[in-house]
């Protein structure tokens, strides 16, 4: 089914679940660990795919849920797939939809069947099924493709997790009945909420499916940060060490230097391009706002060891002057920055775990 994939783990951290690896895809490798920047309508926002490979990203994610509303999944088909619709040649994951109909529309029902909400585009009923799901993502040609779940809100009973658990599993295996494309891998989705058993079952019960690919998720969905570390060490232990894992909207410093401690592969987080929007920068591990008047007078770049397009020709001052001038470029030089910073950090994770220094190099997110 899937032998266009493969992942192979080079190296293990001798102190920690940690591994460095390579994950094998139709458009290219990605070499793990590794952060993936999100490009929910078939874009990285205010960035070209030249300036977007430029930041060492090499896997992006778009979205089912949105590309399906907009410009609709017929028309990227149309144009040969997601690929060469928006212009980059290397690999892309799509998230199933099922999140964001949770997340952002309004009206919607959930069933055993699936989902039905309302269209913010035109009001009509759309109904999302696991199978529909996986209909869009095999028109939309990404690389790896996501399983439709339930991710349960939080805080959520005991009794709701287990359900939605269940039926995340259930939606599975008609995910992997309805999909088409031995050229796509389909990774399956751990729920499971802030039960640690709950995690473990889904997981051991996932891990029973063979799939190429495993996802963590259903955190960061407002629990305390410090449980995200506990959900992900309860799930990993179950899950087959020689299968790419990813732990779905995470990306901050300390996070995912604690997922890789305990064996997690890829991430994916809107913030890095979110905040460049709001003219603040990635800068060493801290979130600087580029409006503030101390950076008025600074002719430094951002982060002199960086070797991003913004730090290698423009001074803090005049991103400042462009974030206060509300100039677009403003937000396309913090977005190259950002996301270069984060992609950098999972490179240098991944250098050091080669190197067996990944627990003393890094021990400030460990702790
Ligand atoms: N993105 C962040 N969390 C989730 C999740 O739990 N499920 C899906 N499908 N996407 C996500
Ligand atoms: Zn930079």
């Amino acid at each position: 089914m899937t032998t266009q994939f493969s992942f192979q783990v080079s190296t293990r951290c001798s102190q920690t679940k940690a591994r460095a690896g390579v994950f094998h895809t139709p458009h290219g490798a990605v070499e793990t660990p590794r952060f993936m920047p999100v490009g929910t309508l078939a874009n990285v926002k205010t960035v070209t795919p030249t300036q977007l490979q430029e930041t060492g990203a090499q896997m992006v994610l778009a979205n089912t849920y949105h590309l399906h509303l907009q410009p609709g999944e017929r028309i990227v088909e149309k144009a040969g797939g997601l690929h060469q619709f928006m212009r980059w040649n290397q690999p892309i994951l799509t998230d199933s939809g099922g999140f964001q109909v949770f997340s952002l529309s309004e009206m919607r029902q959930i069933t055993d069947d699936g989902v039905i909400f309302r269209s913010p585009h035109d009001g009509q009923m759309i109904n999302l099924t696991p199978e529909r799901s996986i209909q869009i993502q095999n028109a939309l040609g990404a690389d790896v493709i996501m399983a439709f779940d339930e991710c349960p809100p939080y805080p959520a009973s005991r009794e709701e997790v287990e359900a939605a658990t269940q039926r995340t599993y259930r939606w599975l295996e008609r995910c992997i009945s309805a999909h088409q494309r031995p050229d796509q891998a389909l990774f399956g989705i751990v729920q499971g909420g802030v039960y640690p058993d709950l995690r473990a079952a889904a997981a051991e019960a996932l891990a029973g499916l063979d799939l190429p690919g495993y996802a963590i998720g259903g955190v960061s969905v407002g629990e305390p940060p410090e449980l995200i570390a506990k959900i992900v060490q309860a799930t990993t232990p179950m899950l087959p060490v020689d299968k790419p894992r990813y732990l779905m909207g995470v990306g901050t410093y300390k996070e995912m230097a604690q997922a890789i401690a305990s064996g997690m592969d890829l991430f994916d987080c809107v913030i890095p391009t979110r905040l460049a929007r709001h003219g603040a920068a990635l800068v060493k591990g801290e979130r600087w706002n580029l409006k503030n008047s101390q950076y008025r007078e600074d002719f430094q770049p951002l982060d002199e060891t960086c070797p991003c397009y913004t730090c290698q020709n423009f001074t803090r001052a005049y991103i400042s002057h462009l974030v206060r001038s509300q100039e677009i470029l403003a937000y396309t030089l913090l977005t190259i920055h950002n996301i270069t910073e984060l992609v950098r950090f999972t490179q240098k994770i991944r250098e050091a775990i080669i190197g067996d220094r990944f627990t003393t190099e890094f021990a400030q997110w460990l702790s």
